[in-house]
């Protein structure tokens, strides 16, 4: 149903995947959208496809400063903010023991503290208004641990146990965690190790296409203010994890 959503929401990540697939779909149901990631050029053309509803900002979710300076941006744009949907992450899986350091702290930075980063900047708004949702995206990896992903996986159990004290610590305040399985992206692009690389392949080749995902955050987005979805995980019907 069109214009089922009257909110003002900001997506992080939403230069590709999932969260240019989230943009689409809550854009399409009437939300108002600030955009953020570091490819502004990608970030230019979504918004110029969908309208004045859709505006963007380049943003490092690693960089709490500029994390709240893209909040202030978009309140100024909108002069308001009802929804974060904290979706910016990254996947360079290998082995332990090949030691590579600085894509693990890669992950931990862009996938815990830019999920912290974004909290930060849009719950004392929340807080002093006494309403507001904080949409996480996790994975499957917050729930399994399997060989090569264990720093993923880390950080995504992080990002569950994080959303769940938000939840318990905020009456007032919606926390949502939407757990993806395998999603046709360009995730894990990065992935420096070749049979790791092979080996995504071979999982990708049971994915879903990032609406599905999309649909569960506007699933999330759509209920009534006392109702809060807590926990949502979408895997492809034929998935082996
Ligand atoms: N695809 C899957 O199978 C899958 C499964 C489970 C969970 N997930 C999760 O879904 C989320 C979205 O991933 P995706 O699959 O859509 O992958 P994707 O296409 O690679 O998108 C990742 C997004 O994160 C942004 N990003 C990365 N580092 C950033 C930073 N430092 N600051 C701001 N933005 C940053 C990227 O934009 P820029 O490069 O332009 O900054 C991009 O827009 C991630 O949290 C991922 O862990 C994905």
């Amino acid at each position: 149903m069109a214009g089922s959503i009257d909110k003002v929401v900001l997506v992080t990540g939403a230069s590709s995947g999932i969260g240019a697939a989230t943009v689409r779909e809550l854009a399409a149901a009437g939300a108002r959208l600030f955009i953020g990631a570091r490819r502004g050029a990608r970030l230019q053309a979504l918004a110029e496809e969908l309208g004045d509803a859709v505006a963007w900002r380049e943003l490092d979710v690693t960089d709490g400063a500029d994390v709240a300076a893209f909040a202030d941006a978009a309140e100024a744009r909108f002069g308001r903010i009802d929804v974060l949907v904290n979706n910016a992450g990254v996947m360079p899986l290998s082995p332990l023991a090949a030691l590579k350091r600085e894509e693990w702290k890669r992950m931990i930075d862009v996938n815990i503290h830019g999920v912290l980063n974004g909290i930060a900047a849009v719950l004392p708004r929340f807080v002093a208004r006494g309403d507001g949702h904080i949409v996480n995206v996790a994975s499957v990896a917050a729930h399994i641990v399997v060989p090569t992903a264990a720093v993923y996986c880390g950080t995504k159990h992080a990002v569950r146990a994080i959303t769940e004290g938000l939840r318990q610590e905020h009456d007032e305040i919606r926390a949502t965690l939407i757990s993806p399985g395998v999603v046709a992206t360009e995730l894990g692009h990065d992935i420096t190790d070749p049979a790791v690389a092979t080996a995504l392949t071979g999982w990708r080749k049971k994915a879903l296409t990032p609406d599905a995902i999309a649909r569960a955050v506007r699933y999330a987005l759509e209920q009534p203010a006392g109702v809060d979805i807590n926990e949502v995980i979408v895997r492809p019907t034929a998935a082996d994890m």
